[in-house]
């Protein structure tokens, strides 16, 4: 038996470590830091990488990285380098996700369809470049910024607010010392996961993300506000488009730039004339689309992990899914994506159905009680028979919880409805 310690706080690392203490290979999960959901928390924050490795080797710990800081700053060529068990890209195989440019000009030379771009670190040339073209951009800092360093512009004023705000105002601190401008494509946006070891990459669940604040897509871009899984955005047809042409490339290519893919690649993609183009690239699960996924996957995670590890993912069995649909509404602090109450007490756990999960995001544990502890806190996650039933036993569940400034959308797997 082996232990097993999952790096980060959100509602994606309480999923994995949910999942994983399936395993009947798992004895105990360790989270760092950890919420006021996940169990055995260990108070190590998540860029402290020695304390970490300390942590892992004491404990015989297989680790599990979720969020993109780690792997960026290097923590899996640390552990590699001590012999401990990690799972997840190189920091070399994360510039897919930490340099928004680098990720940009790694499609272009592989030729992976990606919206057409410049690179700018002059504030004024950037103007005059947005000035010259005659449809709508995207304004990009390079760097990681925690979802908020992109400005999508519906006019040439609003590119140029946003290039000054990353590069001028410095609002990203160095994450945006350079910008990425792009061509604004509008099409449906969907997520597709696929899990890597450098040379095989076995497709997860399609899902669907909700990054705007408010119903019907309107306001601020937030981490994500729900997600659902499967989603009929992504029928089989597009589906192949995007594991040949997306995913299996950027592996392939990567392989032949001398970089080993490992770990959970995520291409975000939006799908005009039924083509994908890659928006990003993240190099670990999104969140909250990993809530609805692992619900759904019918399969030992941690024995896909560590074959992911070894590089023999394809001598595994087929992965199977539950025959289901999931949905997660998450239920946000009022206020968020900006400023937003905290240390708020929350009530109701007791009332949701049993096979509904709760996975904690921005919550704390005190005396017994949950606490409110940021701007996403609880991702209510629920299966059922089809979307629809998927979504209304997900919203039952989403209302027997209660705290003063709770706030959810109330169109989560909407989108998804209309297709069917
Ligand atoms: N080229 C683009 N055209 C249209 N929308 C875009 C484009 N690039 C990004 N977006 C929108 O902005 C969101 C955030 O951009 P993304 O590149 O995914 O950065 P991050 O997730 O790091 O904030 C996307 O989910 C998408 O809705
Ligand atoms: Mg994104």
């Amino acid at each position: 038996m082996v232990n097993v310690l999952v790096i980060g706080s959100g509602g994606r690392e309480h999923a994995l470590s949910w999942k994983l203490s399936q395993s009947s290979k798992v004895d105990k999960v360790f989270s760092a830091p950890g919420n006021g959901g996940t169990e055995n928390n260990i108070p190590i924050d998540i860029d402290d990488l020695n304390a970490l490795a300390e942590f892992a080797k004491k404990n015989n710990c297989f680790t599990v990285v979720g969020p993109e800081a780690p792997l960026a700053a290097g923590i899996v060529d640390k552990f590699n380098q001590l012999n401990l068990k990690i799972f997840g890209p190189s920091q070399k195989a994360a510039q897919l996700e930490s340099s928004k440019i680098w990720a940009k000009n790694f499609m272009k030379r592989n030729g992976i369809q990606t919206a057409k771009f410049e690179i700018f670190d002059d504030a004024k040339k950037a103007e005059e470049y947005v000035r010259s073209l005659d449809y709508n951009v995207v304004v990009k800092a390079d760097g990681l910024a925690s979802g908020k360093g992109v400005i999508v512009c519906n006019d040439a004023d609003d590119a140029i607010a946003a290039i000054n705000t990353i590069l001028v105002k410095k609002t990203f601190g160095n994450a945006g010392n350079r910008i990425l401008v792009e061509e604004r494509i509008d099409g449906i946006e969907a997520s597709y996961i696929a899990l890597c070891d450098g040379m095989t990459a076995i497709p997860m669940a399609s899902s669907q993300d909700h990054k705007r604040i408010f119903d019907d897509d309107k306001g601020p871009n937030t981490g994500g506000m729900g997600a659902y899984s499967p989603t009929p955005v992504i029928d089989n047809v597009l589906a192949e488009k995007i594991q040949n042409k997306i995913i299996n490339k950027t592996i392939q290519s990567m392989k032949n730039e001398g970089i080993v893919f490992k770990g959970f690649l995520y291409a975000g993609v939006m799908i005009r004339d039924n083509e994908p183009y890659v928006l990003e690239y993240n190099v670990r699960m999104g969140d909250p689309e990993c809530q609805p996924i692992t619900m759904r996957m019918d399969f030992d995670l941690y024995d896909y992990l560590v074959a992911s590890i070894n590089g023999t993912l394809s001598t595994m069995p087929k992965i199977t899914w539950k025959n289901q649909s999931s949905v997660c509404i998450v239920l946000a602090s009022e206020g968020y994506p900006e400023s937003y109450p905290k240390d708020e007490v929350i009530t109701g756990f007791d009332l949701v159905p049993k096979n509904t999960m709760v996975f904690h995001a921005g919550t704390k544990k005190q005396d017994g009680k949950i606490f409110s502890s940021g701007g996403r806190v609880l991702g209510v996650t629920a299966l059922g028979d089809t979307l629809k039933s998927a979504i209304s036993n997900a919203y039952i569940a989403a209302e027997k919880i209660s705290w003063s400034h709770k706030y959810y959308r109330k169109d989560i797997g909407k989108k998804g409805l209309s297709y069917l």
